[in-house]
Parts: structure tokens; C-alpha cells; sequence
């Protein structure tokens, strides 16, 4: 399953260090190429010799070699690797990474990782607890880091709580599911309609919502990570795409997302349209800025904007698979399913105003999935996990992946 695979494991200084070796041990006899990076304290819970035995190669640990004076590049260790596990994160190492403290070889070569990263935290409960914690891991799942949660069990300190680091049999799972998902999608062209449409009033004002893009961003990292090639149409937010396999095309109102979401979905295996679409627009745009002056009230004459998801329901060919978005201020299952029918969609993603959490400008989601097959809800997720969930259905509808 990982043979050939090259992965960059690093430890920091923690008593779950020793699990480190075992670890490896199981990465390596999955036929995966690893290359240990410590920290100076990492050493003194694990020696490098145990280290450089088990994966064959020298442990990196310093910017350069004592004696010789030869330099060893971060950036070369960050370009070769294809997956970077940190294992165990202390709670030092996770604050580095977050602010960017390259003062050690860890931090530098996550700085310079190209692909993905994974980290298994380990602390003493109230560490994991604390706010700064708390803060910290929430700002490396928004980079895109996999945080593996600490399992529950005693301590180092013998206190009994969370803060233990998941066991190195999981971490390998975590790992080989990894390496399953991010060609689940390879050859696939993904579609993604994204954020808030402005419609223009005059030349300073405009009719908008208060989506911020992010829902539909997270699925475009998400199918970009499954080796997707991604076209994602981005109405009028503040965010960007990290992945050099989305292509972005930005828009601003509804008609033009109309015109580009058309053209692109023609091509496409899968569309997902996660946009806030504005239903109406002015029906006629002032040249100029409009005056109060003498006018005690105004009237703005809309008229309906383009259905994108509907339009491109109609001409969804066999074997597309289209996927809407339904933000209800109820529970709204019925609006979910008669969506479903009205716009020829494959899968409509329900989430409600009403949750706590849940909807714009919001770093989670809670979903329900609804297909025509019946409904599954989830619990309350990160936008990039509800991503995953949303990707991992779609991708069974599809029938990816399956002999
Ligand atoms: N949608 C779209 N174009 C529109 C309106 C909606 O592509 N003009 C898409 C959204 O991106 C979403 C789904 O349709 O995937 C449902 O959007 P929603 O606003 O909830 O549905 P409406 O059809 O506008 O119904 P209503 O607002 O009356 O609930």
C-alpha cells in the first residue's frame, strides 16, 4: 500500500516519542521511504541512533553537520516528501508551526512541505485543553492540516484524559487512507460554484449575502487533494485557493457565474454547486450613483436571476454527478428533496440557519446528505471534514474507485 512512498516523519519532544519508533517500524514494513526529522528535544526522549536503524536513512535533525559543514535543505526534504506526519506534536511545535518559528529543522521543513501534512498531537490534558491550544490547532485545520486527535486514556503526568497520542497502528490507517484518497479522484474534472454573487444597483452599491465562499472552498481543497482537476467559480470573496490544481475563475454576479458554471459543467464528472446565488437583480443598473437628495423612498424593480444548478441540471448528461446546497431556516428535509427534483440534482447538502455552527461565515458545518436513496446526517464538522463527508458520497453515487 505505501511502497514507494515518501514520507517525512517528525518528532518533537515528548514522552510519546518512544511510540515514534514503533510507528516507523510500521511504515517502513508497509514499503514506505521514511525520513525522520527531530527536534533537539525530541533527542531527549529518543535517541537518533534507534531512528537511523529502523528507516535506514540518517536522522535530520540539525541545519548542518558539525564537522563537515554540510547544509541540509528543508526545501529539499519539503519537495521530496509526499506526506509529512508529525508524531508526537507537542504543544510547543504546533504553536511554532502556527506563527512560523523556523528554529529548528521540523518547523522549517513543515514550512517548506509541499503536500500534505498530518499531525498527532500529544500533551497533558489541560495543555490540549487550554485556549491557546484550542486556538492554535483551529488555525492548522484552516491551513489544511490534518490534526489526528489524542486519544483519552493516562497521562505522562498519571492524570487520565486527552492528550494522549493515538496509537501508531491508527496514525498508519489515517496514513493509507490518505495515499486511498488523494487518487480516488485523479482524471476527474470537479466543478464548484462558491461564494456570494453581488448584483449591482448603480456604480457603488450592490444587492449581496453574507456567504463567505468558505463551505465551497474547503470542497475544492478537498477534491484538489483527491487529484482533481478543479474549476472553481468564485463570486466576490476574500479567500484564495491553495492548491495548484484549482483553476479560478472569478465572477461577480449571478448572470456571469450562470454563463462560465454552463460552459464548464459541460466537460465535467461532478458539479457542486455551493454558491449563494442571488434569486433577483435590478432590472435596470444606474449609470451613475444614485442621490437621496428630495427622494424620501426608493424602489428597486428586480427581476429573477438565472437557476445556475437547475440550467445545468437540464443538460446533466449519464454518468455527471450534480450536487446542490440547501440552507433552510427549518429543518427543511421537504425543501431538500424537492430541490433535488426541481433542479436534477444528485445529492442536495441540507444545513440550517437554525444550528448552531452551521451556515455562513462559519468555520463548521452540520449536514444532512439527500439523495434519493434516503438522508444521512452528520454531526458538527469542520467545513474541511463535512468536505470530505460530501466528497467520499459523491464519489460512492459515482462509483469511483470501485473495480
Ligand atoms: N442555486 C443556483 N442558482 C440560483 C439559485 C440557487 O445555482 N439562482 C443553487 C444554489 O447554489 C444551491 C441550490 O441552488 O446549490 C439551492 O439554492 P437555494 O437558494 O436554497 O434555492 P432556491 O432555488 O433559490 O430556493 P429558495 O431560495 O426559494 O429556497
Amino acid at each position: 500500500m505505501l511502497k514507494g512512498k515518501h514520507i517525512v516523519l517528525g518528532i518533537s519532544g515528548g514522552i510519546a516519542a518512544y511510540k515514534s519508533a514503533h510507528l516507523l517500524r510500521l511504515l517502513v514494513k508497509r514499503g514506505a521511504e521514511v525520513q525522520v526529522v527531530i527536534t533537539p528535544a525530541g533527542k531527549e526522549f529518543i535517541t537518533p541512533v534507534t531512528l537511523s536503524a529502523l528507516s535506514g536513512k540518517p536522522v535530520v535533525s540539525e541545519f548542518f553537520t558539525a564537522n563537515s559543514g554540510e547544509w541540509h535543505s528543508h526545501v529539499d526534504l519539503g519537495l521530496w516528501a509526499d506526506l509529512m506526519v508529525i508524531a508526537p506534536a507537542t504543544a510547543s511545535t504546533i504553536g511554532k508551526m502556527v506563527s512560523g518559528v523556523a528554529d529548528n529543522m521540523l518547523v522549517t521543513t513543515y514550512l517548506s512541505a509541499k503536500e500534505h501534512v498530518m499531525v498527532a498531537p500529544a500533551m497533558d490534558l489541560d495543555m490540549w485543553a487550554h485556549p491557546s491550544t484550542r486556538r492554535n490547532i483551529e488555525t492548522l485545520r484552516a491551513d489544511g492540516v490534518e490534526i489526528i486527535e489524542p486519544a483519552s486514556g493516562e497521562l505522562a503526568s498519571h492524570l487520565v484524559g486527552k492528550g494522549r497520542m493515538e496509537e501508531p497502528e491508527k496514525i498508519v490507517e489515517r496514513v493509507e487512507s490518505f495515499f486511498r484518497r488523494s487518487a480516488s479522484l485523479e482524471g476527474r474534472k470537479v466543478v464548484i460554484t462558491a461564494g456570494p454573487t453581488y448584483e449591482r444597483i448603480d456604480p457603488v452599491r450592490f444587492i449581496g449575502n453574507f456567504s463567505s465562499g468558505k463551505m465551497g472552498f474547503a470542497i475544492a481543497e478537498e477534491c484538489a487533494a483527491r487529484g482533481a482537476d478543479v474549476a472553481l467559480v468564485a463570486g466576490p470573496v476574500s479567500l484564495s485557493a491553495a492548491s495548484p490544481r484549482i483553476r479560478r475563475i472569478d465572477v461577480e454576479s449571478a448572470v456571469e457565474m450562470h454563463d462560465v458554471a454552463l460552459r464548464e459543467c459541460s466537460d465535467a464528472d461532478v458539479a457542486i454547486f455551493a454558491a449563494a446565488v442571488a434569486d433577483y437583480r435590478p432590472a435596470c443598473v444606474a449609470e451613475s450613483k444614485l442621490k437621496r437628495e428630495g427622494a424620501e423612498e426608493m424602489t428597486v424593480e428586480l427581476v429573477r436571476n438565472p437557476d445556475i444548478a437547475a440550467d445545468c441540471g437540464r443538460r446533466k448528461r449519464p454518468g455527471q454527478v450534480f450536487v446542490g446546497f440547501a440552507l433552510e431556516t427549518d429543518s427543511g428535509l421537504d425543501q431538500a428533496v424537492s430541490k433535488l427534483e426541481r433542479k436534477n440534482l444528485d445529492m442536495v447538502v441540507l444545513n440550517s440557519l437554525k444550528d448552531k455552527g452551521a451556515g455562513f461565515r462559519t468555520d463548521t458545518n452540520r449536514v444532512t446528505l439527500v439523495t434519493r436513496d434516503g438522508e444521512a446526517a452528520f454531526p458538527l464538522k469542520s467545513k474541511r471534514d463535512v468536505a470530505a463527508d460530501i466528497i467520499d458520497a459523491v464519489e460512492r453515487m459515482a462509483g469511483y474507485g470501485q473495480p
